[in-house]
C-alpha cells in the first residue's frame, strides 16, 4: 500500500435517523439521505446499529443493503447479535465500536489491549465472510499493537478528543492529540494496516487530519447532517469533499 493514494469520504447517516426517530414515523428517511450522499461524490456509507436502536434499525440496514451502490460500512459491538445481523448481510465493511447505552456518542475507542482473545473471536468469521473488518480505537502504540495481532486489517482512528479540544480552543490538549494522530498514523501504516479516521469532524477540523497521506478514509456523520440544514446534504457532502482534495492535494 503506497501513501497518497485517495482519501474516501464515507458518510455516517446515522443521525438522519435521529431526527425521524425522534417523531416516530418514516421521515426523514437516512436511505433517500445515503441515495443523496451517493450521488453527491461520497465513497461509502457508514451505519452504526446500535444496541438499543436509538437511530439506526434493523429495517434501515435491510434497505441500505438492498439499494447502495457504494460500499456499506456496518459500525457495530462486539455482540453476538450484531455478528448475527452483520452475517446475515455481509456488509462491505464492518467497524467493531465501543458501545455504552448511556453515552451520547461513542466516547472512546475500544480496549484491544484487555479484549484481545474475545475481539479476535469476533473478527475472523467476519473476515472469513468477507467483510473488512476495522477497530475504532485511540491513536495509542499498544492498542495499535493490539489490533495488528488480533487480525485487524483496517483500524479507525478516534479524532473526537482532537475535534473537541478544536472546538473549545484547548490548543495545548489540540496540539497534544494532533501529534498523537500524526505519529500514529504513520506507525499503523508502517505495521501494514490501513488507517482511517472519523468523530467530530467539521469543516474547521477535516483538513488537518486529511493531509495525512497514510489515511484513506475518513468517516464523518453528524456535522454533515447539521450543516445539511443549512445548505442541503448534497452541498454539504461537496464542501468537505473539496476540503479533504484540497488538504490532500
Ligand atoms: N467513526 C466512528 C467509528 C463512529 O462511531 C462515528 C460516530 O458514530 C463516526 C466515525 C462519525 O462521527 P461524527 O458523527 O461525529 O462525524
Amino acid at each position: 500500500m503506497s501513501s497518497g493514494e485517495k482519501l474516501r469520504l464515507g458518510v455516517n447517516i446515522d443521525h438522519v435517523a435521529t431526527v425521524r426517530n425522534a417523531r416516530g414515523g418514516c421521515v426523514p428517511d437516512p436511505v433517500r439521505a445515503a441515495r443523496l450522499a451517493e450521488e453527491a461524490g461520497c465513497d461509502g456509507i457508514t451505519a452504526h446499529l446500535r444496541e438499543d436502536r436509538r437511530h439506526i434499525v434493523d429495517a434501515d440496514i435491510e434497505r441500505l443493503v438492498a439499494t447502495l451502490s457504494v460500499p456499506l460500512n456496518f459500525e457495530m459491538a462486539a455482540t453476538d447479535e450484531m455478528q448475527e445481523i452483520a452475517l446475515r448481510h455481509r456488509p462491505h465493511a464492518v467497524c467493531l465500536v465501543p458501545e455504552k447505552r448511556a453515552e451520547r456518542t461513542t466516547e472512546g475507542g475500544l480496549d484491544v489491549v484487555r479484549d484481545e482473545g474475545r475481539l479476535g473471536r469476533y473478527i475472523a468469521p467476519l473476515r472469513e465472510a468477507g467483510a473488512r473488518v476495522s477497530l475504532f480505537i485511540a491513536a495509542d502504540r499498544a492498542q495499535i499493537d493490539a489490533a495488528c495481532r488480533v487480525g485487524a486489517e483496517v483500524i479507525e482512528l478516534h479524532t473526537g478528543g482532537y475535534c473537541d479540544a478544536h472546538a473549545e480552543g484547548d490548543a495545548a490538549t489540540r496540539d497534544r492529540e494532533f501529534d498523537a494522530l500524526r505519529e500514529m498514523t504513520g506507525y499503523a501504516h508502517d505495521l501494514g494496516l490501513e488507517v482511517h479516521a472519523g468523530h467530530g469532524l467539521t469543516y474547521d477540523t477535516v483538513q488537518a487530519i486529511a493531509a495525512f497521506p497514510e489515511i484513506r478514509e475518513l468517516n464523518i456523520g453528524h456535522f454533515l447532517i447539521g450543516e445539511a440544514i443549512f445548505r442541503g446534504l448534497g452541498p454539504a457532502i461537496a464542501e468537505m469533499r473539496r476540503l479533504m482534495d484540497t488538504a490532500r492535494a
